[in-house]
């Protein structure tokens, strides 16, 4: 994919998170996400690419916009498969908690694991512990062989998981041996890039989230040298059919890195919407509002993180505050 593409990107979650960053607190996530959606879809017709969105807001019946299999993009360049979140963690810009971000990553055709929405368990480990972790294995073993490969003790590392009941026994079991430990209340793919950026204070992240997000965070790990596994969780026939349907056809097969994003010819970008340990949220001046994006190219392996300044007076059709 060309280069030039990875700024292209950037302006894509830019204008999702600017638009989204709006209904911050306002307790209306239906809202904050369709601001998100429509943003993104309006900024995508502007790049050069002739897109297919292969992760996005479900199924063409389900979503108006961003729906599985939607051509996005002008049509006339690079033929590549999109993958995109406009607004992970709908929760938190509700509630105007930490955490939520805009993001998408971008392959070429066929790179992508076509993820059905449906849960997933992970792991996601930084560079330093790349092939450490083996989902097959138990999550004490998971964890003691990430901290050898860090070189840390096990009480040294860093576990974010989501607090939900169905994760009681890990917390339990991560509590025991002793690490620290983040209970996030929704948006696990932030903190799965994290791993793989240094001094972010995240070590691993484990846990059963959604799959969608798992294949956004492993293009960023891919990216970054980082590891990933994962394995899809369904919860009924109908995940089960989503998954055939989408040619999965060894639903309890561990998936690697590799399975979710197969080379690394991939760009994965990230706009903060609220503040975050991996980026700052949107803020709102009265003539401008700034953005932090993080945008990565897994060719090169190069990290760039972007504070733009957007001014109202020159592009108010994405960054003007509403009311
Ligand atoms: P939304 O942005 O769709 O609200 O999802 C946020 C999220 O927390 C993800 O980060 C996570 O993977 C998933 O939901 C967890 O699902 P659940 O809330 O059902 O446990």
């Amino acid at each position: 994919m060309e280069r030039e593409l990875a700024l292209e990107f950037a302006r894509v979650t830019e204008a999702a998170a600017l638009n989204s960053a709006r209904w911050m607190g306002k307790g209306d996530k239906i809202a904050a996400d369709d601001a998100a959606v429509k943003a993104m879809r309006a900024m995508f017709d502007t790049v050069n690419i002739d897109g297919t969105v292969v992760i996005g807001e479900g199924e063409m019946d389900e979503a108006p916009m961003l729906y599985i299999g939607e051509k996005v993009g002008s049509g006339k360049g690079s033929k590549v498969d999109i993958a995109v979140d406009p607004l992970e963690g709908t929760n938190l810009v509700a509630k105007g908690m930490n955490g939520s971000i805009a993001v998408l990553a971008v392959a070429e055709e066929g790179v992508l694991l076509h993820a059905p929405d449906m849960y997933m368990d992970k792991i996601a480990v930084g560079p330093g512990a790349k092939g450490a972790i083996n989902i097959e294995l138990s999550l004490e073993e998971n964890i003691r062989n990430t901290a050898k490969a860090l070189g840390k003790r096990v009480e040294e590392l860093t576990v974010v998981i989501l607090e939900r009941p169905r994760h009681a026994k890990q917390i339990e079991t991560i509590r025991k041996l002793g690490c620290r430990i983040k209970l996030i209340t929704d948006g696990d793919v932030s903190p799965a890039v994290a791993t793989a950026i240094p001094n972010s204070g995240v070590d691993m992240v484990i846990g059963i989230g959604g799959a969608p997000e798992g294949v956004l965070a492993a293009a960023a790990l891919k990216a970054m040298g980082g590891d990933m596994q994962g394995r899809l969780v369904p919860e009924d026939d109908y995940d089960l059919e989503r998954a055939r349907k989408l040619g999965i056809t060894d639903i309890n097969k561990p998936l690697t890195l590799d399975d979710m994003v197969k080379n690394d010819d991939v760009i994965f970008v990230a706009t903060g919407i609220t503040d975050g340990d991996l980026l700052e949220g949107v803020r709102f001046y009265p003539d401008r509002a700034t953005t932090h994006t993080v945008v990565m190219r897994g060719l090169t392996g190069t990290v760039r993180f972007i504070k733009a300044h957007h001014y109202y007076n020159k592009k108010p059709k994405y960054v003007k505050m509403q009311g």
